[in-house]
């Protein structure tokens, strides 16, 4: 699967301009699948820390210990298959699925009623905005920054990923494109946005459908469409929460160079039949066996702990899992209530039978998308081509019975990566939509599958404005009714199905006083742009007030209605977005806790890397080698250093400063170097002989130095004559030349280099002098040549960093020259050419027929660009230097 999509991604992907990357996301209620493009990394799956196709929808939140209860600070977030774990035990902190609670408020009892049922012990509180939030350990964190937290530590990842990939990158996410049920609504879609706004580094984020990213990612995997027929395809996607059938058609031209449409033709969905709800189905089925085997416990009492209640509900998906392959699933609970620890097993039969009075519920959508087509689509089910099986639930056995009965076994593709093909084709859609990478050409035509209409506060009826079924992007105007009167300021009330979501306060102030002295004859109407987005979110773009004057329609279309651009300022009703200031502070605290949690993982890992590196040193310390030829009094210092750090990290924790774990890590990987070192230097002589030779090297070195600084100054005074046509001051201009960044960075620690060497030289002047040698000396001398060796190396590395780049600067300044001698001469040239025409205008009067002036111009000039060149080439300058 992810084969072919790379082949095709290779294949059509031409950078087009900014190198930063555009992470996909299949955003399910259970899980959650990404996909990371940059220009670096063409496509890759962002595996999760235990390498997992797959993350878990959710995050745990757990206070640190020894930090008040509500300080919103002292928190650690986990992440991944570890929150599995934590559901059982802090059901209270652990906030997972919560995709069906975007955007919706309390008062949505069956979403919030059915929530809780899943996911019991949770405090979950309304926001001023009558959002969700939940409270955990006294603090409260609304739901949009709940799933900010989820997208960012996705896109922490895949950030690293692409370091990872190369080192040197500075690719990083910056836009998303996250799938999204069609069913979601504007409140929803808004949520999804402000969770953008929360993370780190979002510049943009596109809602992208489900269906539409599975039928994308079905038409690049399948490629080939027979020319000029119109096929029909149903997406019959069963995640965790829920079901939802696309119809698409597509359509390959008859000329196979054109590209495929596809098109979205009808929807239907069932927003709580899924994965979870049979879950639930198979919990209840543990829960009655339990409760008939141990009648001493209440229904209710078990209902009334939360812990149990979610070991009933892990045990139950693990169940559904093993009765997808299997007939029958052992439970094992320990401990599920008052120590009791149950088991039990579920047959696939029971399962089967619990939920029979649902099962026409799971073809219902299909059969429904087919009765609903948008416009005049009428597409019956003999003449759809093939039903397209997507999300993880549709591995269910009965399901899949079901779907067989309903549309016959050849039409069940299974041929598409049921897991994938969303996050797929989420990610294709992200690369068109942010125009990062081009890629095979596509026609998608997305069409909404709500109405949307506005209502004026002048009047009672809703309008239409972009039917369900209405292709979108797309943008239109409506014209009131004319009216006589212009109030202060009117309301223009938007509606998604025919229910509320925000309302435009219009000012006409403005229009007020003038307009009337205008004499508007025949009153004034508002023309209203709607819009409805690539996201699809419907808003009020502008309103303008004209005014009709009826001799403009008599007269023709002469003289133009004025019109006036009017103020406009909206708000949502029920259900409001966060604002600025808001979304500011949340996004300051997810910053704050990543970099939190960033920290004292960070803190963690060099404590690791300083334990083991303790224990290395403690093995070294054992070898033989060292035990009878080490440096004695180095290996004393390490030992002592092992012993005094092991019982330090004892007490470390996470107040440690992070510095001093550093410094003892270096500490520890220094003296052992140096152990190691003493071991090589055993076949150095390191007696006189030895430090002279080394004097002489170190003063050949400080010569090469010198010779260097003169030859640079030879080339300078040569170009002084050289170049005194031509620029003013060669030394000037030399200064200004730089050295390329890697060159003067190494440079700026050039003084110390060549101040620690000279001292090193006098070091061992110093040791010839009073003679100071012998094998008990011996680790004093390598000490000294160990120094000598270490700074000569440094400083030879630094001049030859010198040497290339002042060669490349010399270099500089004749091109410089070059550049001004050609210009000069242009200018000469220019001054003849004139001469020569005055002189030719004057002959003209005298002998007027020239027809052949534009020769002459051509003749060539002599030049002398060669002769007043200094001769040298660049590998002469490179061999002096
Ligand atoms: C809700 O409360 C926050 C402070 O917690 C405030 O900044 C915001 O303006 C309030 N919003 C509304 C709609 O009242
Ligand atoms: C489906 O439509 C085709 C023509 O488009 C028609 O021949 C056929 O009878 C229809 N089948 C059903 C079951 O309605
Ligand atoms: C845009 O919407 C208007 C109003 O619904 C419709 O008349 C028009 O055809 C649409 N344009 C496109 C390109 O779909
Ligand atoms: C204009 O007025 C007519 C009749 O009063 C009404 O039916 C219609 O909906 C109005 N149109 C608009 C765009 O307001
Ligand atoms: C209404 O406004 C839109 C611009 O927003 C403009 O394109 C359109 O022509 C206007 N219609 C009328 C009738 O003035
Ligand atoms: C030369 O003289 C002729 C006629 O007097 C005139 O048309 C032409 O423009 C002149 N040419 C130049 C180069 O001045
Ligand atoms: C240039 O001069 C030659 C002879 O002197 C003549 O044959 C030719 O036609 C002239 N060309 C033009 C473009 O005046
Ligand atoms: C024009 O130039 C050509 C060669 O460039 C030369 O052979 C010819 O004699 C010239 N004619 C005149 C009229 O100068």
């Amino acid at each position: 699967m992810r084969g072919v999509l790379k082949l095709l991604l290779f294949a059509t992907f031409i950078i087009t301009g900014s190198l930063a990357a555009v992470l996909g996301i299949d955003y399910g209620q259970q899980n959650i699948k990404a996909i990371v493009v940059s220009p670096q990394a063409p496509v890759e799956l962002v595996l999760t820390p235990e390498a997992k196709r797959k993350e878990i929808s959710g995050l745990s939140i757990k206070r640190l210990p020894g930090f008040k209860k509500n300080d919103p600070n002292a928190v650690e977030r986990v992440y991944g298959s570890a929150v599995g774990s934590l559901a059982t035990r802090f059901p209270q902190n652990t906030l997972l699925h919560l995709k069906p609670l975007l955007g919706k408020s309390l008062e949505d009892e069956s979403s919030v009623t059915l929530y809780l049922k899943e996911h019991p012990g949770l405090d979950m509180v309304p926001t001023n905005r009558s959002t969700i939030a939940f409270a955990v350990d006294g603090v409260e964190y609304p739901l949009e920054e709940l799933v900010a937290m989820n997208v960012q530590e996705i896109i922490n990842r895949a950030d690293s990923l692409l370091k990872d990939r190369d080192p040197r990158t500075e690719d990083f996410v910056d836009k998303v494109s996250i799938t999204v049920p069609d069913f979601f609504g504007q409140h929803q879609r808004n949520a999804l946005l402000d969770v953008s706004s929360i993370a780190t580094g979002i510049k943009e984020m596109y809602l992208v459908s489900e269906g539409m990213s599975i039928a994308v990612n079905f038409v690049l995997k399948q490629r080939h469409f027979p020319p000029g027929e119109l096929q029909h395809y149903i997406v019959y996607d069963m995640g965790s929460g829920s079901t939802k059938a696309s119809m698409f058609s597509i359509l390959q031209p008859e000329d196979i160079n054109e590209p495929i449409t596809i098109e979205f033709e009808g929807y239907a969905y069932n927003p709580h039949l899924g994965g979870a709800k049979f879950t639930m189905d198979i919990g209840s089925l543990i829960e009655n066996k339990f409760l008939e085997n141990h009648l001493t416990i209440r229904t209710d009492e078990l209902h009334a702990n939360p812990k149990a209640l979610a070991k009933i509900n892990q045990a139950a998906d693990k169940a559904k899992l093993i009765l997808s392959a299997n007939s029958e699933a052992s439970i094992n609970i320990e401990s599920l209530i008052s120590d009791i620890d149950f088991h039990t097993s579920v047959t696939r039969q029971e399962f089967e039978e619990f939920i029979e009075d649902s099962l026409l519920e799971i073809v219902k959508p299909v059969n429904d998308a087919l009765a609903e087509q948008f416009g005049n689509y009428k597409t019956n089910l003999s003449d759809v081509n093939g039903v397209i099986l997507a999300g993880g639930s549709t591995r269910i056995p009965i399901v899949q019975e079901q779907l067989v009965k309903f549309v016959s076994e050849e039409k069940i593709l299974r041929n598409v990566n049921a897991d994938e093909s969303a996050v797929n084709g989420v990610i294709m859609r992200g690369i068109k939509l942010s125009d990062s990478f081009k890629t095979k050409p596509l026609n998608v035509i997305d069409r909404s599958v709500n109405t949307y209409s506005y209502k004026l506060s002048s009047e009672s009826d809703l309008h239409d404005v972009f039917i369900k079924g209405s292709v979108y992007p797309n943008n239109t105007f409506a014209l009131t009714n004319s009216s006589d009167s212009i109030p202060e300021s009117f309301t223009i009330d938007l509606f998604e199905n025919e229910k509320l979501f925000e309302t435009y306060k219009v000012n006409s102030a403005v229009v007020k006083n003038s307009y009337a002295s205008e004499k508007c004859h025949a009153g004034v109407a508002y023309n209203i742009t709607f819009g409805l987005s690539s996201d699809r979110l419907f808003s009020v773009q502008e309103v303008s007030c004209i005014c009709l004057n009826e001799n403009d329609v008599d007269e023709s279309k002469q003289t133009r209605n004025r019109n006036t651009r009017l103020n406009i300022a909206s708000k949502e009703t029920e259900i409001q977005r966060l604002s600025t200031p808001e979304l500011l502070n949340l996004h300051n605290h997810v910053k704050l806790l990543d970099k939190q949690d960033n920290k004292r993982f960070q803190l963690q890992e060099n404590l690791n890397i300083l334990e083991s590196d303790l224990y290395d040193a403690r093995n070294l310390l054992m070898d033989d080698e060292i035990v009878q030829n080490g440096p004695k009094s180095q290996v004393e210092k390490l030992s002592e250093m092992v012993r005094v750090y092991l019982d330090w990290l004892e007490d470390a924790s996470f107040d440690t400063d992070p510095q001093d774990i550093i410094s003892r890590i270096r500490e520890i990987g220094i003296l052992k170097k140096k152990i190691e070192l003493y071991l090589e230097y055993s076949k150095e002589p390191l007696n006189s002989e030895q430090f002279k030779g080394m004097l002489e090297e170190g003063n050949e070195l400080l010569q090469a130095v010198e010779k260097h600084k003169n030859t640079v100054e030879g080339f300078l005074s040569e170009f002084e004559t050289a170049y005194i046509d031509t620029i003013e001051n060669v030394r000037e201009e030399f200064k200004k030349t730089k050295y390329p960044a890697y060159i003067s960075k190494a440079l700026s620690t050039w003084e110390e280099a060549l101040t620690s060497f000279k001292g090193s030289i006098i070091e061992i002047e110093a040791l010839l002098a009073k003679n100071l040698f012998g094998e008990d000396l011996r680790e004093r001398l390598f000490e000294i040549k160990l120094r000598f060796d270490t700074y000569r190396a440094s400083l030879e590395e630094k001049l030859h960093l010198i040497k290339s780049g002042d060669e490349s600067r010399l270099n500089e300044i004749k091109k410089l020259h070059l550049r001004k001698f050609r210009s000069q001469k242009r200018k000469e040239e220019k001054l003849k050419r004139k001469l020569e025409q005055e002189k030719s205008e004057r002959n003209n009067q005298t002998e007027p027929v020239i027809n052949n002036s534009t020769n002459k111009e051509d003749t060539p000039v002599n030049d002398k660009t060669t002769e007043s060149n200094p001769s040298f080439k660049n590998d002469i300058l490179h061999d002096e230097l």
